[in-house]
């Protein structure tokens, strides 16, 4: 059986920061999921229209902010004037969209590893795997472990390992797994999966596992199916629950 490869990471990742608590993809959700003893991100990165990397799930800005339209239409300077705290709750008015630079500001100066689920905008694949890898590269440069690059979009993977190969990368899979999963794994020069874990069974878990590769799961709420998960063999969880799923509590 091939050695398992080294998983530098904690076993429990917020998502979104801490998404659900806070508004998803801010600084402030980072920082509420960071007092909550989490000591790794999850979070999604796309281009503004002046390629600004940036945090943001959706394709437009509508759900998570004050304004409307994709973000891809517009440059950071308009992105910058939304307001992507106040749809959560008052507490967060005013909290802005985060670039990759200051989060990986903040994450570096707090010892915080980082998962940066590279998530296109329609369109723009090859270009944001290749824009965020670069930035990785150059942002985390002398960090003692890099960020791990994931993505749904094999598009954007191959792009980001063209640009920065010494990256880790792994690909996310939405829903059931194709058959063919090593082969493009070994295709993207991937470390690894990150499943959903409706779709994370027991065989499969072993199958990723014993070929040598790292299995990250998400988004995982229940902690009994988080321990079950863990037990298993899976490196990490990734998880909005924030509280019940804890590292001060869990593990
Ligand atoms: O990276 C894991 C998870 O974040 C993937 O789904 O839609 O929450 O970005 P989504
Ligand atoms: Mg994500």
């Amino acid at each position: 059986m091939p050695d398992t490869p080294t998983w530098p990471y904690p076993k429990l990742i917020a998502h979104r920061g801490a998404g659900r608590q806070a508004p998803e993809n801010t600084l402030a959700a980072m920082r509420l999921g960071a007092r909550h003893g989490f000591t790794m991100m999850e979070y999604d990165v796309k281009l503004s229209q002046d390629g600004v990397a940036v945090l943001l799930h959706d394709d437009a800005v509508d759900r998570t902010s004050s304004g409307a339209g994709d973000a891809a239409g517009k440059t950071f300077k308009e992105l910058a004037l939304l307001d992507f705290g106040a749809w959560h709750s008052r507490d967060y008015a005013g909290e802005p969209i985060p670039t990759l630079q200051s989060i990986a500001a903040y994450t570096l100066a707090n010892g915080i590893r980082s998962n940066i689920e590279i998530k296109p905008s329609a369109g723009a694949e090859a270009e944001t795997g290749r824009q965020v890898a670069r930035l990785a590269r150059e942002l985390w440069a002398g960090a003692d472990v890099p960020p791990l690059l994931s993505s749904f979009s094999e598009i954007a993977l191959e792009a980001a390992m063209q640009a920065a190969p010494e990256l880790p990368r792994a690909l996310l899979i939405e829903r059931e797994v194709p058959g063919d999963w090593p082969s493009r794994l070994r295709r993207l020069g991937c470390v690894g999966l990150n499943l959903n874990h409706k779709y994370t069974t027991l065989p499969l878990a072993r199958a990723v596992l014993d070929a040598g590769h790292t299995l990250a799961v998400w988004t995982v709420n229940e902690p009994a199916r988080a321990q079950e998960l863990l037990d298993w063999g899976c490196n990490a969880i990734v998880t909005d629950e924030i509280q019940t799923i804890s590292p001060a509590y869990f593990i």
